[in-house]
């Protein structure tokens, strides 16, 4: 396949950005998409260019990094898959394909393709996690009975690999569907329930201070969402978050 990529570049946070066109060939219908990307860098670096930066680790949907806006989609074409799972069988030969960072104020560009996204570190170190007595007075976990549905629900929840494709995608640049899923992941179980009302107070009070938007009430996240959590866990968080502003003392 031949294609023509335009591409985000930036030299850096304060740089003034702009797309710049890549003619690619000999593109395998069999490559993902950052191995592409890999081919077009090995030629730009091999010119003397400066190879365009794009983030990525496992490159198999899990660590959440590879986030690229692909034609304007987040992750690109299809459902259900991260940027490292889509495959150029997706595009047609001679398609012009965009490619950009994700584009929200809380994940501010880096280079090229690669944003901070730190502000999501920063809402998780707030109240996402379950404070544990390590002292030797444990309870096996498996001692807690737990119907099976909540255990599916916080298990659909855990799923999200914070990769942000729901902000990206939210006209709002909101960050509701992260949030929702982290607060989902423990409100269901038991071991999550002492620390709740805390933890959706105080996530949800990060989220605003890292100025992520409302909720738009679009559902374009969980369309967008690799791991398609659902906009049920929404309705959760705003449940969460209403139950502890009103019982607050
Ligand atoms: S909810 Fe989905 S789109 Fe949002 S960060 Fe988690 S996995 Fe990514
Ligand atoms: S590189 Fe880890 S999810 Fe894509």
């Amino acid at each position: 396949m031949k294609l023509t990529l335009k591409v985000w570049r930036q030299a850096g946070p304060k740089a003034q950005g702009k797309i710049v066109d890549y003619p690619v060939s000999d593109v395998s219908e069999d490559m993902s998409f950052l191995e592409m990307l890999d081919v077009l860098n090995d030629d730009l670096v091999r010119k003397g260019d400066e190879p365009i930066a794009f983030d990525h680790d496992c490159r198999e949907g899990i660590c959440g990094t590879c986030s690229l806006f692909i034609n304007g989609e987040a992750h690109g074409p299809g459902r259900g898959i991260t940027t490292c799972q889509l495959h150029m069988r997706k595009f047609k030969d001679g398609d012009t394909i965009y490619v950009e960072p994700w584009r929200a104020k809380g994940f501010p560009v880096i280079k090229d393709l690669v944003t901070n996204r730190s502000s999501f570190d920063r809402i998780q170190a707030a109240g996402g996690f379950v404070s544990v007595n390590t002292s030797g007075n444990l309870v096996d976990g498996n001692a807690v009975p737990i119907p099976k549905q909540d255990a599916d629900k916080a298990m659909d929840a855990a799923a999200c690999i914070g990769c942000g494709a729901c902000v990206a995608t939210c006209p709002n640049g909101s960050a509701m569907l992260f949030v929702a899923a982290k607060v989902s992941q423990f409100s269901l179980l038991p071991q999550g329930r002492p620390e709740a009302k805390r933890r959706a107070l105080a996530m949800v009070e990060q989220m605003d201070k890292e100025g992520f938007g409302n909720c738009s009430n679009t559902g374009a996240c969980e369309i967008e969402c690799p791991k398609e959590i659902s906009l049920e866990h929404i309705a959760r968080l705003n449940r969460e978050y209403l139950v502890a502003t009103v019982t607050k003392e």
